[in-house]
């Protein structure tokens, strides 16, 4: 059984519209600048390059603005037939007023209308949206409209949708074409990782794939093998692994492009699939538990595309990989885990793993000597109930640190929320018998006692713990990508890098 291969398709930047080969063209449309009303109530829209367009075109283009079929609302797709032989499908995309724009809006453009044209083959799809996107943004589009060609559909024999063969860029930079090819591949390696079945994507498996990305963009790769974890004291991440038949792995990524300068690290929970454990889950609690190593997936996205585009940053990633099971061998409740670091951690719920598998990952990052940590995990349940499922959370012990973070966020157009972490809760996970327990008292706070109990791990090293149990995986499709796995912040802890001094 093999998955649709990853998609791939020519990218082009053009400095004129070729109708020639152009094939479905797309352009911007924009609500008039008179609020968008005219006398007699009707709508009326702007298509931004209509200029560029030969006169019988532009004439049908400017017709479906003054009809009102297209208004130039943002996200809005109007579609239709032109009667042109050489341009016969022409795609309106609604831009939104120019001042509402965003880095965010780019993004959902280029991925939406892509994903509108995914239902036949297409030799290419020529985007011409004049000076309706700011230049800063032009890599934005790209990288939606790559993304939008990844879905959840891997395994349908005869898929619904199909990837253009290429798709051309008018007035865009070759350079931001580029780095939009860059972020939108690494964004959908994340995907691809996270929507692959977990028999598949086990810790071995995504340890292959992930050494499969090195070598193609050239980050330096180690695997550590159930041996390798012993011999390195990782005792919390093989405890939870113990019950699977398939052995943890711990992945370490290595990107240096910063010289003697000390390492940003970057640690992802990668449980390949989460079933509880002795903590059984219920079916419905399990079902999504694929996307247990979305963290981990966002780390091999973020090293990816800091190879391809080059960062001039010294950026390691480390992996935690298990497959929480059930077994005659699996860790117990009650159990007593000595850390790699030593500190000691009592089992009282095998369904709060991720916690116990990030302890030894955020270890390994400690000994690296960081300037910084961010880990990314699905790690609660809770985050959820707090701040929705669109919305990441963030937690951390150094206040400057989380702002760079959440200001690379916002840049991205990527929703986070920063959730306090009050000594006061530190009390939380202090066990009776060990030195902490894996679970707080009772599910209040639940996001807020799990980032206390990772905060034991990483010494007095500047940390953001980002919570994406909500945004990193969803049961619905928007306009702009499909449901599943959606590649959350990659972008942003790109940015974040990009932007670190
Ligand atoms: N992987 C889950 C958290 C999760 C839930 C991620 C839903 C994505 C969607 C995590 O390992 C877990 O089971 N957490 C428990 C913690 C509890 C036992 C203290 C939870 O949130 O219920
Ligand atoms: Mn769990
Ligand atoms: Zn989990």
């Amino acid at each position: 059984m093999q998955p649709l291969p990853f998609p791939m398709m020519t990218l082009t930047s053009e400095a004129k519209l070729d109708l020639e080969k152009a094939g479905v063209l797309v352009l911007g449309v924009e609500p008039s600048a008179d609020s968008g009303e005219s006398s007699d109530g009707k709508t009326t829209a702007n298509c931004i390059a209509v200029s560029s367009l030969p006169e019988s075109l532009a004439a049908t283009v400017r017709n479906a603005c003054d009809s009102g079929e297209a208004t130039g609302k943002p996200g809005e797709l109007t579609s239709f037939a032109t009667g042109d032989a050489q341009t016969p499908w022409i795609v309106l995309a609604g831009l939104g007023a120019s001042d509402k724009r965003t880095r965010g809006s780019a993004i959902e453009l280029g991925a939406a209308v892509v994903r509108s044209l995914a239902s036949k083959p297409r030799q290419q799809i020529t985007f011409a949206l004049g000076d309706g996107v700011a230049t800063e943004n032009h890599d934005a589009v790209v990288a939606g409209a790559v993304s939008g060609c990844e879905g959840q559909h891997l395994y349908q024999r005869e898929p619904s949708v199909s990837v253009p063969e290429a798709i051309a860029f008018v007035g865009y930079s070759a350079e931001s074409v580029s780095r939009g090819e860059k972020l939108g591949q690494s964004i959908n390696h994340t995907r691809r990782l996270v929507n692959e079945p977990p028999s598949i994507m086990n810790p071995t498996g995504f340890a292959q794939y992930a050494e499969k990305i090195a070598s193609d963009c050239g980050l330096t790769c180690e695997v550590w093998d159930e041996k390798k974890l012993e011999a390195e004291n990782c005792r919390a991440i093989l405890a939870v692994g113990r019950a699977s038949t398939s052995p943890p792995r711990l992945v370490m990524l290595r990107h240096d492009g910063g010289g003697d300068e000390a390492p940003l690290v970057i640690v992802g929970k990668g449980v390949t699939f989460d079933s509880g454990g002795l903590s059984l889950k219920p079916s419905e609690g399990m079902v999504d538990m694929k996307c247990d190593m979305a963290g981990a997936a966002t780390v091999v996205g973020v090293m990816n595309a800091l190879a391809k585009l080059k960062v001039p940053r010294n950026v390691i990633g480390l992996c935690g990989l298990a497959e929480n099971m059930v077994s005659g061998d699996s860790y117990k409740l009650g159990d007593v885990i000595e850390t790699r670091s030593g500190k000691t951690i009592e089992i009282l719920n095998t369904d709060a793993e991720g916690r116990v598998v990030l302890a030894d990952t955020l270890d390994v990052a400690v000994q690296q000597k960081p300037q910084a940590i961010v880990d990314l995990a699905t790690l609660t349940g809770a985050c959820m109930v707090a701040l929705g499922i669109d919305v990441a959370g963030l937690m951390t012990n150094n206040q400057a640190l989380c702002d760079a973070v959440q200001s690379a966020a916002e840049s991205e157009c990527e929703p986070v929320w920063q959730l306090p972490m009050f000594s006061l809760y530190d009390d939380k996970v202090k066990s009776k018998v060990a030195d902490i327990k894996n679970v707080g008292e009772g599910r209040w706070g639940g996001a807020i006692t799990a980032a206390k109990f990772l905060e034991n791990f990483v010494a007095d090293v500047p940390w953001v713990h980002i919570d994406i149990a909500g945004p990193a995986f969803v049961d619905s499709p928007k306009p702009h990508r499909d449901a599943g796995a959606t590649g959350v912040m990659v972008r942003s802890l790109v940015r974040w890098i990009e932007n670190a001094s």
